[in-house]
Parts: structure tokens; sequence; C-alpha cells
């Protein structure tokens, strides 16, 4: 029975991304690491990780994805009144990547501005936090910005090394929203306390029981479908399903578990893999894992393929994070989405990266640690609110606080 009560149209009415200026091309990297090529290509179904250099970071690449997000989209900040940033990799155990936010964007004063942080479900508890929030009428015709964001690392040489990426998606979040429309009220949800990814206060690095953490996925899974079938009830078929990504073969192995639970043989999962789910992952295997965002990333990266093909019809979407938490609801795509995504220019950030040899790609690495404690150069200037230039990481000022400015 379908439990739909008479909400308003609320969804994502606008979507951004930003990614660093560098990525590794992950055949070399296999190559460096001693690995068949066709273990990260075909067994884990990745092409390259985006990587951060000591000036980009979880703030200058949400700062960008939002800055974009109001030149490409029509809206102002002044619209927003509420911020919500998921991440996982915090620049800060106290000040939030919210209020770095506010000041770089110049978001109004009359703002709820917060960090959220669960694992790769941060974003999503944003996304889901803010359509509540204008669902329950707090809004009062505000509309939400909400921002996933994140640097992937794992060891160097590790198993998880070729999931690593980085990047941010920004979210506009209101009534009557242009690009997708989400069923409010109808999401399926799982949570269990599991150990299967972690990092503790101590390391830049996460770490993570990789087969075991593929299981909880897989698990909660069909916990989040299982309730959501019960909680939505029968409606139109799902014409694509949008996963959490963190590569692209985890996405294959989620879609046929999930039909399994709809009484489908692994083959013909496998025969529907190309049609519902091959479109959303072009970004991600271009990008890596970029933790919260990654589901954002495939729902960007359905839309910049298919968002005129699929006005009108609904998607099936399945957040993940690990410890664990997990999601999956549906949404329907606007009428006229096709042309908005083309005026978005969803992927045209990516047009500007160049590619980086392990040797240097390693190099940055090494830098990290010193990145977060290295000194602002003397007497630089903190970066204002400003939509149209590109924020960068400084470094420290003599009281330890980060500053940002505008290149
Ligand atoms: N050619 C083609 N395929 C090959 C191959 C080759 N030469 N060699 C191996 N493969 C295949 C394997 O058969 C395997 O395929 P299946 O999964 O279909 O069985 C696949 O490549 C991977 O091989 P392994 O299982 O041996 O790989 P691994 O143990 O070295 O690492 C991993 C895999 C555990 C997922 C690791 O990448 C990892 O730890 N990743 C980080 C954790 C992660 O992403 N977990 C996902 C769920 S948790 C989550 O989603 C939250 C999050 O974002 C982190």
């Amino acid at each position: 029975m379908s439990l739909r009560h008479d909400f308003p149209r609320i969804g994502i009415d606008a979507i951004a991304l930003a990614v660093p200026r560098r990525f590794v091309e992950l055949t070399e990297l296999a190559e460096a690491r001693g690995i068949a090529p066709s273990k990260y290509l075909t067994g884990l179904g990745t092409r390259r990780m985006a990587i951060a250099a000591p000036d980009e970071d979880p703030i200058t690449l949400g700062a960008n994805a939002a800055r974009r997000l109001f030149q490409r989209s029509g809206a102002s900040p002044a619209d927003i009144g509420l911020c919500v940033v998921g991440t996982e990799t915090a620049v800060d155990h106290a000040k939030p990547a919210a209020s770095f936010l506010h000041g770089l964007l110049g978001l109004p004063s009359a703002c709820r501005v917060f960090e959220a942080k669960h694992a790769c479900f941060g974003g999503t508890a944003g996304l889901l936090n803010a359509v509540d929030w204008i669902a329950s009428g707090s809004a009062r015709g505000r509309a939400a910005l909400v921002v996933c964001s994140d640097v992937a690392r794992y060891a160097l040489g590790s198993a998880g090394e070729p999931t690593q990426g980085a990047g941010a998606v920004a979210l506009l979040v209101r009534e009557r929203p242009r690009l997708v429309e989400i069923e409010v009220g109808q999401t399926g949800t799982y949570a269990r306390d599991v150990y299967d990814f972690w990092r503790p206060l101590h390391h830049k690095e996460a770490l993570v029981d990789g087969h075991y953490s593929v299981q909880c996925y897989l698990d909660a899974l069909a916990g989040a479908y299982g309730d959501w079938r019960r909680v939505a009830g029968d409606g139109d078929p799902l014409a694509r399903t949008c996963y959490h990504v963190p590569y692209g073969k985890m996405a294959r192995k989620a879609h046929r578990h999930r039909l399994a639970m709809d009484g489908l043989t692994e083959q013909a999962a496998d025969e529907s893999f190309a049609v519902e789910v091959e479109p959303s992952l072009d970004l991600p295997s271009r990008i890596g894992n970029i933790y919260t965002g990654s589901l954002y990333l495939a729902l960007a990266s359905l839309l910049n393929a298919e968002a005129r093909a699929l006005e009108g019809q609904r998607v099936g979407l399945f957040s993940y994070g690990s410890g664990c938490c997990a999601e999956f609801f549906a949404g329907r795509i606007g009428p006229e989405a096709g042309a908005l995504v083309a005026a978005l220019e969803i992927d045209a950030p990516l047009d500007g990266c160049r590619r980086a040899s392990v040797a240097e790609y390693e190099a940055l690495r090494q830098g990290d640690e010193a990145a977060d404690r290295r000194p602002a150069p003397e007497g630089a200037e903190r970066g204002g609110a400003s939509l149209d230039s590109r924020v960068v990481y400084l470094g420290l000022d003599s009281s330890e606080r980060r500053v940002y400015a505008n290149e």
C-alpha cells in the first residue's frame, strides 16, 4: 500500500561539479604496482582517479562546485536558507565545512549551516534533510544548498588505492525542481553497527576491511530496497537506477543483488545493467570514488547522458555509507530537464584536467600532511564571497586558521 501524502513537489533543481586539476590513468598505476591493468579496468571497472594538490581540499572543491551551481543555474546565494555539507574528509575537527562555504559563497546570515558526517552517506543525509526541511514548511519559500565534497585516500600500494578519487557535487534543492522530483516520505532505510571502513582521528588515509565492506554494502542494499518496496508500494518501474559507486564493478554487483530480490537471474540483471545502470558510470569511472558525492556523480552522469530521453521517467537512487546507513529512494526526471542539463554543462569542469604521472601523484601524497601544517604566505589575503573565481587553499595563519583565497 502506498503511503504517499500530498507533499509539495520537491527535489533537485540544479547540479554542478568540481574536480581537482590532476588525474592518474589507472593503467599507469597498475604498471607501477605490478598489477595486470585488466584488474583495474575490468575487475574493478575503474579508469582514472582524480587527485588533489596541496592547494585543493574538500573546502575548495565544495566552494568551487557551489559557485559553479549559482553561475549556471540562475539561482542566487540570497535564495538559500539551509546549507549542508556532507563530507567524511573534513579539514577541521570542530569548524564545519559549511561555515567556510557560508563565507566563500556569501550566503545570508539567516541561514542554517552544518556539516553532515556519515561516511559516504553524509551527502544523502543532507539531501533528505533538505527535502524534509522544505516539506515541513520551515523553508518558507527558500532553497537549500547541499554540497558533497571529499578527497578519498587509501595507503599507497593498498587494494583500495585504485578506487581513490576527489571532487564535489553541489545540489540546489527546492520546490518545483527542474531536474529530479524526489518522492517525499517514501525512502527505504537500513542501518547497522559494522566496522567495514573507518579513519582513526590521527589518520589521513582510510582503513578498510575491503571484502567485508562489499558484503556490508550488499546487505544494506537488500535491507534498504526491501524497506523501500514496502513503503513505496507499486509504482511505475524504475527506468534507471543510480547506485553509490566506490568503483564501477560494485554497481554491477549491486544491480544483480537488487534484481535477484525481484526474482531476476544474474544473466537478466547483466542484460539490464547496460541500459539501466551503465550511463551513470561514465563520470565515476573518470573521477573515482568521491565518497559523499559518489551517488550524485552517478546521477550527474546519467543526466548528462540521457536527461532528455528520460524526461518524465522514474529513477531509483541508492546511497550507502559505511558504518553503516543506507537509503533507497526514487525520483522523477523533470519534463524539461534535457534543455537545462545542456545549459548546466555538467561535465565541463573535467575539460581542464591534466594527466599526472604516478611519480607526480606519489610526490603530492608525500606533501599531504605538510599541507595541513604549512604556513600561509606572509600577508596573504583571505578570499571573500565571490561567484566567478576559483577558491584555493593557502595554508595556516599564525593562529592555525586555514586561509582560502580567490584565484
Ligand atoms: N583481470 C580482470 N579481472 C580481474 C583480474 C584481472 N587480471 N584480477 C582480478 N580481477 C577481478 C576479480 O576477479 C574481482 O572480481 P569480482 O569482484 O567480480 O570477484 C575483482 O577483479 C577485484 O579483485 P579482488 O577482489 O582480488 O580485489 P582486491 O581484493 O585487491 O580489492 C576491494 C578489491 C576489496 C574492493 C578493494 O578495492 C578495496 O578495498 N576498496 C575500497 C573499499 C570499497 O570500495 N568497498 C566497497 C564497499 S564499501 C563502500 O562502498 C563505501 C566506500 O565508498 C568506501
